[in-house]
């Protein structure tokens, strides 16, 4: 592990143990972001995705709830770019269950975009039937974004809202049982990988 990574490694530590969260800037570099949004997957995105629905037993679409289309990673085909992202979110898995005592097994991650004007409104991340999303984590591939074009995730802590804007490279990682979290709408198309830490096993493919 490199020292750069190291030390963003435990920047992700230190926040999951105090506050719950961490921003991290950034987590992958323009050059890597860059590779990802590239992808076929990426730039055909409407041939690619499909509606992200709510809750896990019922998968019923919402638009007044959430307005993202998703498409799941699976880990064998993905592209080299995010091959680089997953075997990084591995590694920070690793790193926190030693230094942190957690028991991660895998992450389970998504591909996102959210067209022009659709949001996600405030929610948690953990099913109720189901509660083995421990850690979210977010990266954000647009490049250049700007204040006014929205799309700003609020985190809800106990002292307040804080408005992350959606920057390329950038990572959130949060616990999952815990915080509550909102995408406000923006006016441009938001990209991004979003997933989980998970306690369980991946399924077999
Ligand atoms: C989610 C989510 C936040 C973001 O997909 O559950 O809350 O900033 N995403 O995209
Ligand atoms: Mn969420």
């Amino acid at each position: 592990m490199t020292s750069d990574l190291h030390h963003v490694f435990n920047q992700i530590a230190d926040g999951l143990a105090g506050p719950g969260y961490a921003v991290i800037d950034p987590f992958l570099s323009p050059r890597e972001a860059e590779a990802i949004l590239g992808s076929d997957e990426f730039s055909k995105p409407k041939l690619h995705f499909r509606k992200a629905g709510i809750g896990k037993e019922d998968k019923q679409i919402n638009e007044a709830i959430r307005g993202d289309y998703i498409q799941w990673i699976d880990p064998v085909t993905a592209p080299a770019p995010e091959q680089v992202y997953l075997r990084r979110l591995h590694d920070l898995i690793a790193f926190l269950n030693e230094n942190l005592y957690l028991s991660l097994k895998d992450v389970e991650i998504h591909r996102t975009v959210y067209p022009v004007g659709t949001f996600y409104r405030r929610h948690l991340d953990q099913f109720r039937l189901d509660d083995h999303r421990k850690l979210s984590l977010i990266c954000y591939l647009n490049p250049d974004w700007r204040e006014e074009q929205g799309g700003q995730l609020i985190l809800y802590l106990p002292e307040g809202e804080l408005k992350i804007m959606p920057e390329r490279g950038r990572l959130v990682c949060f616990r999952s049982d815990q915080i509550e979290h909102e995408v406000l709408p923006a006016n441009r198309e938001r990209y991004s990988l979003t997933g989980w830490a998970v306690d369980r096993l991946p399924e077999l493919r």
